[in-house]
């Protein structure tokens, strides 16, 4: 079955019961049984839900793997997956994942334990360099979140395979449409359907997808014991997602190119970071790895006085942290999403003052670009 097949009909039978053609919302907390011990396989919600079998089966087919399980965010998905770990094991986690991921690893996580090394995962030497013995995992965000660097999964994977490691990839800026991790000899696929998944900006959520049984065995434990459920409703809207993603897809994707051409012309933008650019050194790996290139992308405008004007001058494009969405927004991540981040770790990967995100929606392309080219004419004037 094609993409855009799987994404309609898998986990989305018409239900038995009255012949709806989507998923019902299950909002239900709990489950009649017929006598003792017997039921129909639903218990309680926190355990079982149909509406979210029916989102993890569906998230779990687009990445090509037998088991997905999802969380009330991407945080508890990603939390959830860092279970998979013991006190005293050790992570190597690219060092320009989303803030929010660092902030996990490096000031809960730690707490208990866990080590980690934030290494530039781009060059796969730099993991080999990292693993040590007590290696368990192999986090990798590609492209990173902002600044764009594209990790060679397949080379990562076998250095991580070599040392008995695992590898996660959190593939949420792609999303499984323009890019299939499991392809690449990476175990696991973590996302935040926040994002182009529900794709509509209406819901929060998360989803672990992997092929492994041992570790989906515990996963779904953990989904239970530990209880960050995704609710029916977000499941569900990650359900009506999926069916146009592909489409979206290809058109964040054209606007993405559109957009970055612009940018990339722009004499006030200083510098571009986009994987679809042949500018970018990392291009030819992106066309291998990628179907296409997305619709995220920053840009450097050389001071926080010059970045603020632009965040401030838009009028089509929203001011506001996520991405993934149809509507177009933009954001400053030294301010918002990468406030946590080291300052020296930021300043190290490009994450300045005056470096603007911005997440091309599905608007028309000529607005969006009509309205950034107003934006930074606001800098021309100054
Ligand atoms: C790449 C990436 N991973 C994970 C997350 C966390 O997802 P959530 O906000 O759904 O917890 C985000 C949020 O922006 C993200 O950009």
């Amino acid at each position: 079955m094609g993409f855009s097949t799987t994404a309609i009909h898998v986990g989305n039978e018409p239900d038995p019961s009255t012949g709806a053609v989507t998923v019902p919302i299950y909002q239900t907390s709990t489950y009649a049984q017929d006598g003792l011990g017997r039921h129909k396989g639903y218990e309680y919600a926190r355990t079982q839900n149909p509406t979210r079998a029916a989102m993890e089966q569906n998230v779990a087919a687009l990445e090509g793997a037998r088991y997905g399980y999802a969380f009330a965010s991407g945080m508890a998905a990603i939390d959830a997956t860092l279970r998979l770990i013991k006190g005293g094991e050790h992570v190597v986690v690219s060092d320009n994942t989303y803030g929010g991921t660092f902030r996990l690893f490096d000031k809960i996580l730690r707490n208990y334990g866990i080590e980690f090394t934030f290494v530039d995962t781009s060059e796969a030497a730099n993991v080999e360099a990292a693993v040590r013995d007590n290696t368990r995992m192999v986090f990798v965000e590609t492209p990173t979140n902002p600044v764009m660097i594209v990790t060679d999964l397949q080379a990562v994977s076998d250095v991580a395979h070599r040392a008995g490691a695992r590898v996660v990839c959190d593939n949420t800026f792609m999303s499984p449409y323009l890019q299939r991790p499991l392809d690449f000899g990476v175990d696991i696929v973590v996302h935040s359907t926040t994002k182009y998944l529900n794709g509509h900006s209406d819901g929060v959520g998360g989803c672990v997808v992997l092929n492994d049984e041992r570790d989906a065995e515990w996963l779904k434990f953990v989904q239970n014991g530990a209880g960050a459920i995704i609710s029916p409703l977000d499941a569900w809207l990650v359900l009506r997602g999926t069916k146009t993603l592909a489409l979206r897809m290809e058109q964040h994707d054209r606007s993405g190119r559109a957009v970055a051409a612009f940018l990339e012309e722009h004499p006030k933008v200083q510098k571009i970071y986009y994987p679809g650019s042949v500018s970018h050194r990392q291009h030819e790996l992106a066309k291998r790895q990628q179907k296409g290139f997305g619709g995220m992308i920053a840009f450097d405008v050389g001071s926080l006085e010059a970045a603020r004007t632009v965040l401030e001058s838009v009028r089509l494009c929203t001011l506001a942290e996520s991405l993934g969405g149809v509507e177009t927004l933009i954001s400053h991540p030294l301010t918002m999403t990468h406030a946590s981040v080291l300052p020296e770790t930021r300043q190290r990967l490009g994450i300045t003052d005056g470096l603007v995100r911005v997440s091309v929606g599905l608007e028309d392309t000529e607005d969006i670009i009509a309205d950034l080219d107003q934006a930074l004419g606001k800098l021309s004037t100054r």
